[in-house]
C-alpha cells in the first residue's frame, strides 16, 4: 500500500511536539502546591460535569521566564491581564462556570475598577477609628464585593495562580487534562502572553549571574507550543480559542490564520499590540469577524465573549463537527 509522503511527514511532526512537550515537562520544576490545586481542580470539574452547559479554562497575564534557578533576575512581557479579567466576568454573566489561570500579581476579575494606586485611598477612619469606604467609591466596591462573592460562594470560579512558563504550561496541561471529560462543553480562551522563548531548567544558572565575567552570553531554547497537544492529545472535543498578537498588521492576520490552521483552533483571535483594547479579528474556518468597541468606556471583551459563547452552544450541538 502507498504510503502519502505528506501524512508521513505530518505524523513525524506530530509525534516531535509531543515529544518536546514531554521533555519540558519532564525536565520543569515540580508545581508547588501540585496535590492540593489538583484536587481543588478534580472538585471544580466534578461538579460541573453534572451540568449541561459549558465550561472555561481562561488563561491570563504574561509568563516570567526565570534566568536562574534561586530567580533574581527573569524575563517579563507587557500583558497587563486585562483581557482575561473582563471576559472572565463576562462569562460568569453568560452562566460559565471558570477556571482563570492567571498571573500572580495582575489584574483580577471584579477589581479592574478598583484604584490601584494607592489602595488605601479606597479607605478612611471613622470616628471611632472603623475602616469606611468614602462615598465616592463605595458603588463600585460594593460592586465588586457582592459580584466576586456570588462567584466563589456559588462554586462558579476556581482561580490558580502562576509566575513562571514552567507553573502556566504545567497548570494549562492539568486544567486541559480534567477538563477533557467534558467533551465538546469544555472551552478554552487562551489570553495570557506566553513567553516563546525560555531557559531549560537543568542548564539554568543555580544561583544569581555574576558580572565580574563580563557581558553577559546567553541562548534561550524555543518553547513548545502547548496549543497543538492540547489540542491533540489533552482536550480533543474541547472549543479552543487562541489569541494572536503581532506589532506588525502586515503580518497579523495571515500570522492567525497561520495558527488556526496548525494547531487546529476553533477560533483564533487576532489582535495588534497598538490597538488591542479597541478592535480584534475573530478568526475561523469559514469567516473574519471585526470586533470593535464603540467607546471607551465599553470592555470589548462583551461582544467577543457574547459572540464565542453563541459560537459555542454551536459547537455543543453538533458535537461531529
Ligand atoms: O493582558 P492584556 O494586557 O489585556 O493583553 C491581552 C493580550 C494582548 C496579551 C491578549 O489579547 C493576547 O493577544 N494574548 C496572546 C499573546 C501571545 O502570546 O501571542 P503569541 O503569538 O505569542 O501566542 C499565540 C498563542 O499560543 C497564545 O494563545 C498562547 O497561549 C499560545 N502559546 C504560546 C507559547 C507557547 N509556548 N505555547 C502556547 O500555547
Amino acid at each position: 500500500m502507498a504510503v502519502d509522503p505528506s501524512a508521513a511527514a505530518q505524523a513525524e511532526a506530530a509525534a516531535r511536539r509531543i515529544e518536546e512537550a514531554e521533555a519540558f515537562f519532564r525536565a520543569a520544576p515540580p508545581l508547588r502546591d501540585r496535590d492540593r490545586l489538583a484536587a481543588s481542580l478534580a472538585d471544580f470539574v466534578a461538579r460541573h460535569a453534572a451540568g449541561s452547559g459549558g465550561v472555561v479554562c481562561i488563561t491570563s497575564g504574561g509568563t516570567t521566564v526565570p534566568l536562574e534557578q534561586r530567580c533574581v533576575r527573569f524575563i517579563d512581557n507587557f500583558s497587563s491581564g486585562q483581557r482575561g479579567a473582563a471576559s472572565t466576568e463576562y462569562f460568569l454573566k453568560a452562566g460559565y462556570p471558570v477556571i482563570f489561570i492567571h498571573r500572580r500579581g495582575s489584574k483580577q476579575p471584579y477589581c479592574r475598577f478598583l484604584p490601584e494606586d494607592s489602595f488605601l485611598d479606597l479607605f478612611e477612619l471613622g470616628e471611632d477609628s472603623e475602616i469606611q469606604v468614602p462615598q465616592s467609591h463605595s458603588s463600585v466596591v460594593k460592586a465588586a464585593i457582592s459580584n466576586y462573592r456570588k462567584a466563589i460562594d456559588e462554586g462558579l470560579l476556581l482561580k490558580l495562580p502562576f509566575t513562571t512558563i514552567f507553573e502556566y504550561l504545567q497548570l494549562l496541561q492539568m486544567v486541559a487534562i480534567s477538563m477533557n471529560c467534558l467533551g465538546h462543553r469544555g472551552m478554552f480562551y487562551l489570553a495570557a502572553a506566553v513567553s516563546d522563548f525560555y531557559v531549560p531548567w537543568e542548564t539554568m544558572a543555580k544561583h544569581k549571574i555574576q558580572s565580574a565575567s563580563g557581558p553577559l552570553n546567553m541562548q534561550l531554547n524555543q518553547a513548545p507550543k502547548m496549543l497543538f497537544i492540547l489540542r491533540k492529545k489533552w482536550a480533543p472535543a474541547a472549543f479552543c480559542v487562541s489569541f494572536k498578537l503581532e506589532t506588525d498588521p502586515n503580518i497579523l492576520l495571515q500570522k492567525a490564520e497561520m495558527a488556526l490552521e496548525k494547531y487546529g483552533m476553533n477560533v483564533v483571535v487576532a489582535n495588534e499590540l497598538a490597538n488591542y483594547k479597541d478592535v480584534v479579528v475573530m478568526v475561523t474556518s469559514s469567516r473574519r469577524t471585526t470586533v470593535s468597541r464603540s467607546s471607551k468606556e465599553e470592555d470589548l471583551e462583551l461582544q467577543l465573549t457574547d459572540l464565542l459563547v453563541k459560537m459555542h452552544s454551536e459547537h455543543i450541538a453538533q458535537p461531529n463537527l
